[in-house]
């Protein structure tokens, strides 16, 4: 049984280590891996491969980046031909980017079976790009693996019976642990200079947040407040970079002396700086996972989000509007 599994940005590499992983000790599954290339920066792809170990990608699609139709078309293009020639029997997209509802739609037109890993995450706001690329991948997917009972029950709602549903856990968090204790060994806590629990980790990038100038201003206003308090490191994002040197806010966010922006990190790397974090800030929905698992506090830069667990059995909480305030409110105060 040929199996095509597929990746195309930093979110989705550690998902699909651990299902090659597994495929590949079925003598009578043949797993193929392919890239699609949305994500292809080094630090955004390449460095994934070599931390998880995953073998290299036996077809790269290379589409790179674009508007949101320009990139979801370019992926079915490709997809579309590399199925015509490599006749799978089923296609394994993970997450809720670009390419996993690209790729989902190419081979169902196709007849060929999809599984989406990590199907059925709702956040019910339709302005996210991720949330269209959920609901139409699990609408058109034959086989819907599921993270938590939320999942399941809105999968339910949404009609999708209950034999196409599998409750299998978090894949996510399986290569988490997995590689927890080798990311103890990185050196980047010495090397940026910081002390276990002595700094907050942030990661930005969703459109709602650093998109629009006014909204990013009033985040940094209150980043502002923050890092007077604590050490903030922000490795930061290429989508937030870019913004950010557009809305001309770039020089503003290296005057802040306690603000240290770096490069996006390595898999191994951030693990570590997760882990010894006192408390993570970000607007990510795997992170707010990876810090329940570690047991970190998360503040969740965002009005909702499809991963109610982590707020009601992990550490974090969802608070946009009092983050934002909260730079006005220091400044209100003389501080
Ligand atoms: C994508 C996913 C998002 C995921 C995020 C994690 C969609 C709709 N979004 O968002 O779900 O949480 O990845 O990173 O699929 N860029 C580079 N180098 C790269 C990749 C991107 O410079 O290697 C820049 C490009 O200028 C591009 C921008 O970042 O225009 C955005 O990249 P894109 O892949 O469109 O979406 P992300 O915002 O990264």
């Amino acid at each position: 049984m040929k199996i095509i599994n597929v990746t195309g940005a930093r979110p989705n590499m550690m998902k699909v280590a651990p299902l090659m992983e597994a495929m590949k000790k079925h003598r009578e599954l043949k797993p193929v891996l392919i890239h699609t290339g949305q994500h292809y920066d080094e630090k955004m792809s390449k460095v994934f491969f070599d931390d998880l170990s995953m073998p290299e990608p036996d077809i790269y699609l290379g589409v790179g980046s674009g508007s949101h139709a320009e990139q979801t078309a370019k992926v079915m293009i490709e997809f579309e031909k590399i199925l015509t020639s490599e006749r799978p029997d089923m296609v394994v997209v993970v997450g809720d980017i670009n390419s996993t509802m690209a790729c989902a739609i190419t081979a169902v037109k196709l007849h060929i079976p999809v599984a989406h890993v990590e199907a059925g995450l709702r956040s019910f706001d339709r302005t996210m790009p991720e949330e269209i690329n959920r609901i139409v991948t699990d609408s058109v997917s034959d086989y819907l693996f599921t993270t938590s009972e939320d999942a399941n029950e809105n999968l339910k709602r949404e009609g999708i019976p209950d034999e196409k549903i599998y409750f299998a856990g978090n894949v996510m968090i399986d290569t988490l642990l997995r590689h927890r204790e080798k990311a103890q060994k990185s050196d980047i806590i010495k090397r940026l200079g910081l002390k276990e629990r002595g700094y907050a980790v942030l990661t930005l990038h969703r459109p709602s947040n650093v998109d629009g100038k006014e909204n990013f201003k009033r985040i940094l206003d209150a980043i502002l407040q923050i890092q007077k308090r604590i050490k903030i490191v922000f490795p930061i994002h290429p989508r937030t970079l870019k913004m950010i040197k557009g809305h001309g806010l770039f020089d503003f966010a290296e005057e802040l002396k306690n603000l240290a922006v770096v490069e996006p990190l390595g898999y191994l790397e951030f693990l570590k700086l997760m882990t010894d974090a006192k408390f993570v800030l970000t607007d990510s929905g795997g992170i707010q996972e990876e810090t329940t698992i570690l047991n970190i506090p998360c503040l969740t830069l965002r009005e909702n989000t499809e991963r109610p667990v982590t707020v009601t059995e992990g550490t974090t909480a969802v608070r946009q509007e009092e983050f934002l305030s909260y730079g006005t409110a220091m400044q209100q105060r003389g501080l």
